[in-house]
Parts: structure tokens; C-alpha cells; sequence
């Protein structure tokens, strides 16, 4: 088994080809090495560039789970009509989400790029080596290997409780703050055999319409707690800008659910949003409790502590959902990065806070 500083080495080595977005890595990092002025990347500081490493490996997961969404709902007929029963738009929704993310993943290591090469050495992210999933041989997905593994997920659905309620985790106390909309452990989101039932097909959909909310209410929440260590212009500039399109798909795709039609089957049933117009159109983010539970409840993000939703609680949260079954190696250096951007985390949180109570 590697060890983590191998598996980091892996993870940092030179160069940035990774699947799909090889080609417009190199085209990213040309643009942004001709246009980024050097008195700008000079001011990135080491813990900048750890937390962004981060979100580069953060971003390319995302890409690859998308990426495998995007060819089984384009690619599969099967798969596509029982998303469709769910909502007509998710097959577009899909698509934009992974093209959205891509552009994420490449935009941050070519800023990374361009950091290294004022600093003179390589601090881009390469995920290609982790790429050792074998997709299910089945119509419509490549047979390329993954990162991610969408076939027996544990998909959290307590965001859509806690939206709806006053509780914000961050916050004592917050009973039932995580209570699960639906228990869904163990589950594909995508099909897994040529042969497989229709049931067994519109079962996976419902699970994955929720585990696409899922991804990317953590994704809005991680990037919103970042906001608070970052120092640099630059690198602000990026978690402020590349949160608020999360939080964007976020709500595309809890507005999906709004007409999820009731659904049984294997032991596992989903009630009707449909049915529940009230339950369902409750997608705006409900006032709850935030900074102080004194102070009158308020429409917010949440979580967005570093302990709910920081950097480890992310990586440790996907891995316990199945995420990267199959896939230690890509475990621990996801963990790595994780480590390396909290002690980044809680060194510039100080700075910053020592730099305001300086003024
Ligand atoms: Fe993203």
C-alpha cells in the first residue's frame, strides 16, 4: 500500500493531464501564465496554494462523477427516461454541471501553474494516476477507469431536512439537524448491468437524483467556510467566484426533486414530492440559526464551519459515502490535501483575525 507522502507525490507530480480536460489544461495555463500579473501570484501565499491544491482535486472528483453522469443519461435510454420521470431538464442540468466543474478544475491549476512557474516549481494538481475504477460494462459509459465509484453509495439526503428547518448544524443545539429525508445506503446511481430491471433503473435515478443535490450542497457549503482563510486577492477571488456556481447547481437540482414522483422498490421507497407540492416548492433556504443562536434566525448556507464542511469533513464525509470504493490510493491523497489545507485553514484564520485587531 502507498504511503501518503508517496500518494501525495503522485498527486502533485509534474504535469496536468487528466482525462478528458488534458487539452484545455494546457490551454488554460498558457492563458492565465500571459494574463495573470506576477505582483498579483506573488501575494499567494503557501496556504493559499495548499487550500487551492485542495480544491483542484475537490473539482476534479466532481468532473469525474459528472463525467460519468453526463454519458449514462446521454447514452443510455434506459437510464435517461427514468431520469426524465423525475424532471425533464436533468439530462441538461447533467451536462452544464460537468462542463461547469471541468472549467473549475482547469481554471485553479492553471492559476497553480502559474504560480509554479514564478516560484520554479510544479504545484498543479494530476489526478490521472487515481483514475483505477472500473465503470459498469454497460450501454452508454466509456470503459475508461474512474476516480469515483457510483455504484453502492451511501447518498446523504439530510440537506433537504435541514433546509427546510431552522437548525443549522454549526449550531447548539440542532436536534434532528441531520436526520435523513430518505435512508439511501449501499445504493447504484447508476445502472449497472445491460440487464437490469426497469424498477431496479428508476430506483438508481431517484437515488442519484438526490445524490446530485448532495455533491453540490457540500460544494457550496465548503467553498462559503474557505472564504474565511483566504488572503490573497487572487486566490479569494476564485473561492468567492467559484462558491456561488455551486450553491447555482445546488438549487437546479433541488428544484428537480420538486416533482419526484413516489417510487418503491428493493426495500427502499421514496415518498412523492410530487404529491406534496407544499414539501416540495419549500426549496428556498428556511431563516435558521446563525453566528449566535440569540440572534434572529436568517436565510444562510449552512453548514459552514471548517469542522461540518471544511476540507477534511468534505473528503472524510465522500469517502464514508462510497465515493471511492475501490480506490484507497486516491483516499489518502485526498486526505493529504485535505491535512495540509487545514493546517493552512487555521494558520491564516489567526493572520487574519491578528491583522483586523491590528487596525
Ligand atoms: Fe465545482
Amino acid at each position: 500500500m502507498l504511503t501518503n507522502s508517496t500518494n501525495r507525490r503522485r498527486f502533485l507530480r509534474q504535469g496536468t493531464t487528466f482525462g478528458l480536460g488534458a487539452a484545455l489544461v494546457a490551454a488554460g495555463a498558457s492563458r492565465a501564465t500571459a494574463q495573470i500579473p506576477d505582483s498579483d501570484l506573488a501575494l499567494v501565499t503557501d496556504g493559499d496554494i495548499a487550500i487551492l491544491q485542495f480544491l483542484a482535486a475537490a473539482e476534479a472528483l466532481e468532473n469525474d462523477l459528472w463525467q460519468q453522469y453526463t454519458e449514462l443519461s446521454q447514452g443510455n435510454v434506459a437510464y435517461q427516461q427514468s431520469l426524465e420521470r423525475i424532471d425533464q431538464s436533468l439530462i441538461a442540468y447533467i451536462n452544464q454541471d460537468r462542463r461547469d466543474e471541468l472549467s473549475h478544475n482547469v481554471l485553479i491549476n492553471a492559476v497553480l501553474e502559474s504560480i509554479g512557474q514564478l516560484r520554479g516549481k510544479s504545484l498543479t494538481v494530476d489526478v490521472s494516476s487515481f483514475m483505477v475504477v472500473p465503470p459498469p460494462n454497460v450501454t452508454g459509459i466509456a470503459q475508461t477507469p474512474r476516480i469515483t465509484n457510483l455504484q453502492t453509495l451511501n447518498v446523504d439526503t439530510s440537506w433537504f431536512n435541514r433546509y427546510r428547518s431552522a437548525q443549522n448544524p454549526d449550531l447548539p443545539p440542532a436536534p434532528g439537524a441531520t436526520a435523513q429525508f430518505v435512508t439511501i445506503t449501499g445504493q447504484p446511481t447508476i445502472p449497472l448491468s445491460n440487464g437490469e430491471s426497469a424498477a431496479s433503473i428508476q430506483l438508481s435515478a431517484h437515488c442519484a437524483a438526490f445524490h446530485f443535490a448532495a455533491i453540490e450542497q457540500g460544494g457550496a457549503s465548503l467553498y462559503n467556510g474557505l472564504l474565511d482563510a483566504m488572503i490573497s486577492p487572487l486566490a479569494r477571488a476564485i473561492v468567492a467566484s467559484i462558491g456561488p456556481t455551486e450553491v447555482y447547481h445546488f438549487v437546479a437540482f433541488h428544484k428537480s426533486l420538486e416533482n419526484l414522483p413516489a417510487f418503491s422498490a428493493n426495500g427502499l421507497s421514496f415518498p412523492g414530492i410530487r404529491q406534496n407540492p407544499t414539501l416540495g416548492q419549500a426549496i428556498m433556504p428556511a431563516p435558521c440559526t446563525f453566528i449566535d443562536a440569540t440572534l434572529p434566525l436568517c436565510s444562510v448556507i449552512r453548514p459552514r464551519s471548517d469542522a461540518n464542511s471544511g476540507p477534511l469533513a468534505a473528503a472524510s464525509g465522500l469517502a464514508a459515502s462510497g465515493l471511492f470504493a475501490g480506490n484507497p490510493g486516491f483516499v489518502s491523497a485526498a486526505v493529504d490535501l485535505a491535512t495540509a489545507a487545514e493546517t493552512a485553514i487555521t494558520k491564516q484564520t489567526a493572520q487574519l483575525r491578528a491583522f483586523a485587531a491590528s487596525i
